[in-house]
């Protein structure tokens, strides 16, 4: 089959390579039809992310029909289904408890030994997320192998168009759970930072749990009209200081959640983000903070911050002191897709939330590389790429 597989930074190539093949009785096979590249895509891409192989097949949101079952599978040929990102058993002791980004069963053993010394334990598996996180092959490929497929997958109804559906994957929960980790009340005023395709489903949600006003926070003017369209005020932090402008805004107080959706790869000329760059530049830091940094600075007292975005390694420069003092919690982690699917797959059937504004380009999975190059290089017009391999098999 064809799949892109990552040969190194910003080196992407559309390959060809073994069909996967059922190798545990709950396995299933999915041919894909949709699939999408992710900001966090553009940290492997980037090089940010340990322990990724050349030849490893990326894409962590897919969506596909089922055409190979396991006898444990509970899935059936022919049903068209969304794939979590996370890899999850459904029953062990973090399953239990709905954590499923947390499962213990996800990640082979032998490659839990960086994270296992990084961060105390090691990581439930990703699809196409570098071995770490499992070595499991992607699915911006035309077939991936889908482990645990009894708990993961959702069935969609017949009828419903992939675009509407295939952000269930990872970034329409990824933004829900953001939401719910800032624990909105209603009348809160939200300040989203980031206005990628987190941010914006983030903005999304916060409404929908009750929040007033959100205030999204970028630089791409493109990205911040879709955030306005949505109901949210924004702030161009090209044209005017972040914290002095939600200072104003909330009469000096500041917003009551704050969510941080850039990560790693925070951008600004700011004095800790240039220092942040020189220091992941020289091979002496990993992340660029800024944004969780200022989040910090400018949460009311009192208040929450919830940061789905992704961070690799250790931080310099954070603001504990404003953190303890302010009385502030911070909620995070990798998205329990599975727990949220139905919900939000119930929310789209009825309208209350729409997916397909996002999408601005759609390409054959053989443009794949170009993909990449559009999303990394022109993210104020390019907001989100959608890979359809049944279009190489048009144009065949
Ligand atoms: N927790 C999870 O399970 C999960 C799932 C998906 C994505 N993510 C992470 O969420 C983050 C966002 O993902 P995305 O797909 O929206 O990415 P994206 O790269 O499309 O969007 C990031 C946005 O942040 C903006 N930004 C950069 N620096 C900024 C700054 N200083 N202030 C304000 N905005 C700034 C960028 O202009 C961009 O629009 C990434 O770190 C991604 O890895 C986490
Ligand atoms: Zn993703
Ligand atoms: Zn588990």
């Amino acid at each position: 089959m064809r799949a892109l597989a990552w040969h190194g930074k910003h080196d992407v190539r559309v390959d060809t390579v073994d069909d996967p093949e059922i190798l545990n009785p709950r396995d299933a096979i999915i041919q894909i039809s949709s699939t999408a590249i992710c900001g966090s895509d553009l940290h492997l891409y980037d090089g940010y992310i340990p322990t990724m192989q050349a030849g490893d097949i990326l894409g962590h949101e897919f969506m596909g029909e089922v055409v190979e079952t396991g006898p444990q599978s509970t899935l059936r040929k022919g049903q068209r289904v969304v794939v979590p990102f996370t890899i999850a058993c459904g029953s062990c002791y973090h399953c239990g408890k709905q954590q499923f980004a947390a499962c213990d069963d996800g990640n082979p053993a032998d490659n839990q030994d960086i994270a296992q010394t990084l961060y105390g334990h090691p990581m439930s598996g990703l699809f196409g997320y570098s071995h770490m996180t499992g070595g499991y092959a992607g699915g911006q490929a035309e077939y991936v192998r889908v482990p645990f497929s009894d708990v993961g997958p959702i069935v969609i109804p017949d009828g419903m168009e992939d675009d509407k559906v295939l952000f269930l994957s990872d970034i329409l929960p990824t933004g829900w759970q953001a939401a719910e980790n800032a624990q909105i009340e209603p009348g809160d005023t939200v300040a989203v930072w980031g206005c990628g395709p987190v941010g914006l489903f983030s903005v999304q949600s916060a409404f929908l749990m009750g929040a007033e006003r959100v205030i999204a926070i970028d630089h791409f003017p493109h990205r911040l009209d879709l955030a306005r369209r949505f109901g949210a005020e924004t702030i161009n932090y090209k044209e005017t200081k972040t914290y002095e402008a939600l200072m104003e805004m909330t009469g000096g107080i500041g917003p009551d959640a704050c969510i941080d959706a850039v990560g790693l790869e925070a951008h600004g000329f700011f004095v800790d983000n240039v220092i942040d760059q020189i220091k992941a530049s020289t091979f002496l830091g990993t992340d660029r903070t800024h944004s969780i940094r200022q989040a910090i600075i400018a949460c009311r007292k009192g208040g929450r911050v919830s940061m789905p975005a992704v961070y690799g390694g250790f931080v310099d420069k954070f603001p504990l002191g404003a953190f303890m003092e302010k009385g502030l919690t911070l909620k995070t982690g990798q998205t329990n897709v599975q727990r949220y699917l139905p919900a939000l797959l119930n929310a789209i059937v009825e309208g209350k939330i729409d997916t397909t504004f996002l999408i601005s380009h759609r390409l054959p999975l053989e443009q794949a590389p170009d993909g990449y190059r559009m999303f990394h290089d022109h993210q104020n017009e390019v907001t989100k790429v959608v890979l359809k391999p049944g279009l190489d098999r048009v144009a065949a």
